[in-house]
């Protein structure tokens, strides 16, 4: 059975976890499924629960830096530059960990990921159970992760808690930098952009998956992504409009201001107006669940410039699609 927790009961939520169960909690970034990382029992339910991947390493949770201490070998001069200005923040770090950090968590890799949620809450929460928490986005595996309480009724009888705090304030996962390398690996790009990273640590590498399956073994995985198929639309405006003018399918089209004013609302959902960027990432997955609810057969959406928080947007879409992109000439 799944109880339901609000924020004055979270005393509770954090006895369920002390005491070896999984709980959903809330971050900045996405909702996570937490567990001690310390029980390999109540590691082995967070896999179950998502239906995860066992080669999927998971990140751990923290609130104050002496738990860092306490997980990884040693901290690199970057790293420290990175963690003083972003944390607590949307900002997850891979360190060589300590021996005795459970394999489970970093799934058989001599890394471990870690990260400090800067969300009210999230702190409240981990200051309560006073132990890292490992956790991964509280969605099933492959689908959309889950940024609204409502989001998280998949995951009912699945998980023993759930700590409710309303939507997520950024909506997409946090950036990950691997910090064993020189210079570090940009994996998964966040609301920590390249472009801060880059001005911190001077030169960062961008992980490209057709190169490197092996740096970050989450992102081999088809992600994101609703029932319905998504597809990546290219071409100029014009292009567009035109193309949506004509084309006689049963879908959607997830668009800019500009070609939402040209061709209407009939077809067309509004994806960030005023080209605003940090709207269209935290309303990104709550889009895909709605839209996938509406019976479409295709949804298509349109690129999004690759500069800050749109590198970041620009991944998750392109995982939505599994890489199926239409070019319009
Ligand atoms: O914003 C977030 O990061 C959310 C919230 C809950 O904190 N968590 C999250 O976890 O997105 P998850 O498990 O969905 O994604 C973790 C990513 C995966 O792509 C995983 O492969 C990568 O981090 N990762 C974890 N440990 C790693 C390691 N040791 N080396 C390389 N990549 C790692
Ligand atoms: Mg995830």
């Amino acid at each position: 059975m799944t109880r339901i927790f609000r924020a004055e009961q979270i005393k509770e939520a954090a006895q369920i976890l002390r005491k070896g169960g999984t709980v959903i909690f809330p971050t900045e970034t996405v909702y996570g499924l937490g567990a001690r990382y310390d029980d390999e029992k109540a590691l082995e339910k967070i896999f179950t629960a998502k239906g995860r991947p066992k080669d999927n390493p998971l990140i751990l949770h923290i609130y104050k830096m002496e738990q860092l201490e306490g997980l990884v070998r040693e901290i690199p001069e970057g790293a420290k530059i990175l963690m003083e200005r972003f944390w607590p923040g949307p900002l997850t770090l891979i360190f060589r960990k300590r021996p005795e950090i459970s394999s489970i968590i970093s799934a058989g890799l001599e890394t471990v990921a870690v990260r400090m949620p800067s969300d009210n809450l999230a702190q409240r929460f981990l200051r309560e159970v006073d132990l890292p928490i490992a956790a991964p986005s509280a969605n099933l595996s492959g689908s959309p992760s889950p940024t609204s309480e409502d989001h998280l009724m998949d995951m009912m009888g699945r998980v023993d808690g759930i700590l409710l705090g309303g939507d997520s304030s950024i909506g997409l996962e946090s950036t990950v930098v691997d910090m064993t390398r020189t210079p570090p690996l940009l994996l998964r790009p966040g609301k920590v952009s390249l472009e801060e990273l880059e001005e911190v640590l001077g030169q960062v590498d961008l992980y490209q998956s057709n190169k490197e399956s092996y740096a970050s073994p989450g992102l081999k995985y088809r992600h994101y992504a609703p029932q319905t198929p998504v597809v990546l639309l290219q071409g100029s405006d014009e292009n567009l409009i035109k193309f949506i003018n004509c084309n006689q399918e049963n879908c959607v089209y997830v668009v800019k201001e500009l070609v939402y004013r040209a061709c209407g609302e009939k077809k067309c959902h509004l994806f960030y107006p005023k080209e605003d960027i940090d709207y269209a990432a935290r309303e990104y997955f709550r889009l895909l669940r709605t839209l996938d609810n509406q019976s479409y057969d295709i949804i298509y959406i349109t690129e999004i410039p690759i500069l800050g928080l749109g590198r970041a947007l620009m991944d998750r879409i392109l995982r939505s699609s599994g890489g199926h992109t239409r070019r319009l000439e």
